[in-house]
């Protein structure tokens, strides 16, 4: 097929590669010619997991480009959407960017002989695609949705890190659509990937994305808050997955205690999910006690840094790992960012280091944050130790011995780290 996916971020990017690794005809459009430029040359602007040779052989054998121009999509059948959609200062999500792109794609619309689809696969708040994205395809193109044109929603579940794995493995396909020639071409896209294929409404599969997100991370503040309790009890809340997630109805995965969750998917999706709500005259209660208990895991690791550490005012404190998880040099909502931020207005000094997000941090952080070439030179001489990534270079038990170690990833064996260190688990 002769496909144009505009955003050259995490999900534009691996789904153009990926398709284009199938055989399709792909153009990635996005506004952003330092993107442009870098894909052409063969160079992913982004770090995921075999995604630069995915692109690289792609446009060699001539399946991928990368333009400015949205006129790139008058050469091809069908659009993906894949731009951002961050958050608002207010938790609600900003639809600017998808706004915008689907007015360009509108423009094309207006002027393409042939029948045109457009798949929306950015997250979107429930609503969006009939509310904003068809209204602005339709005034742009002066032309009718499902008449003229064709649209589906085609959410993504892709995990950072794993994506492209995702993408050729996915646990299912979901198509929203309202009228069968839009889902038909969605579903053509997939083939030869084996996986339920879910079809239904454009509004239901949205939610299917916010629900599937705000779920993930109902489970991971539910084991947060159980593993607050464990602690108090001298159990080890490891120890009660263990027990607890053979129950098939309740499952083993996203139970891993910790510092918290990150990222630009759930803390994003969910605060949109709680504004949304809000907006349509519903509290949803556990969704914002989901978000207090992700924020309070943060200050529950300071209060047990300062419990043994007493006033930081002049300790230095070193930070293992700033990315939201390993393998990824993204820090966005990483809870790195915040713990530093906090020990710092406390007057710690903090001496950093993460394998791949050292430079994406620099760019946010505080610049009195001493960043080190590894994990050794890190670690010496500082008050005490915060892993707060799970890297598996931070499992070298080597670097904690004689040390004070606060673990917020579960990094060390609790048993066997007490024998060499001074180690506290965040809530075991
Ligand atoms: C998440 C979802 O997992 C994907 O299915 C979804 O497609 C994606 O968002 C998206 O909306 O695009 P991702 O943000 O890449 O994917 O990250 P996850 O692997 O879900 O991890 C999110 C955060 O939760 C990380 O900070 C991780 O450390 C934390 N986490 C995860 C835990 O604290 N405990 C767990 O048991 C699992």
């Amino acid at each position: 097929m002769r496909i144009s996916v505009t955003g050259a971020g995490y999900v534009g990017l691996v789904t153009a590669a990926a398709l284009a690794s199938k055989g399709h005809n792909v153009i990635v459009v996005d506004t952003d010619e330092t993107k442009v430029g870098m894909i052409n040359q063969k160079k992913s602007p982004i770090f995921e997991e075999g995604l630069d040779d995915m692109l690289s052989n792609c446009i060699e054998s001539n399946h991928l480009r990368a333009t400015g121009d949205y006129e790139g999509i008058l050469d091809t059948d069908i659009t993906l959407i894949c731009v951002g959609t961050p958050s608002n200062p207010d938790g609600s999500m900003n639809l600017g960017y998808i706004t915008e792109s689907a007015k360009e794609i509108g423009r094309m619309l207006g002027v393409k002989g042939e029948r045109h689809a457009v798949v929306v696969r950015s997250t979107v708040v429930p609503g969006t695609t009939k509310g904003i994205i068809i209204p602005a395809l339709e005034q742009y193109s002066r032309k009718k949705a499902h008449v003229d044109f064709d649209v589906a929603v085609n959410p993504e579940f892709l995990q950072e890190g794993k994506a492209l794995h995702g993408f050729f493995n996915p646990d299912r396909i979901i198509i929203g659509e309202e009228e069968q020639r839009a889902g038909d071409m969605v579903q053509e896209l997939y083939e030869g990937i084996s996986a339920p294929t879910i079809r239904m409404g454009i509004t239901t599969a949205e939610m299917i994305k916010f629900t599937s997100n705000a779920f993930l991370a109902t489970k991971i503040s539910f084991i947060n808050d159980i593993g607050n309790i464990c602690k108090r009890l001298g159990v080890d809340v490891y120890d009660v997955v263990k027990g607890v997630g053979v129950d098939y109805r309740i499952g083993e995965h996203f139970l891993s205690a910790g510092i918290g969750f990150g990222g630009s998917c759930l803390p994003k999706d969910l605060k949109a999910l709680v504004h949304s709500s809000r907006h349509l005259g519903y509290q949803p209660m556990v969704l914002e006690s989901v978000l207090d208990v992700n924020k309070n895991q943060i200050l529950n690791m300071l209060r047990m840094v300062e419990e043994r550490l007493g006033n930081l005012e002049g300790k230095t404190i070193c930070v293992l790992g700033l990315a939201f998880k390993p393998n990824t040099d993204d820090i966005r909502n990483a809870p790195a960012l915040e713990v530093i931020r906090l020990l710092m207005e406390k007057g710690a000094s903090v001496k950093a280091y993460d394998p791949l997000a050292m430079p994406n941090a620099r760019s946010v952080l505080p610049e009195k944050v001493q960043y080190c070439r590894d994990a050794h030179e890190t670690v010496n001489g500082c008050d005490c130790i915060l892993v707060l990534t799970e890297w598996d270079e931070f499992k070298d038990e080597s670097l904690y011995h004689e040390k004070m170690v606060f673990d917020g990833r579960r990094v060390l064996d609790p048993g066997e780290a007490r024998t060499f260190c001074d180690y506290h688990g965040i809530c075991w």
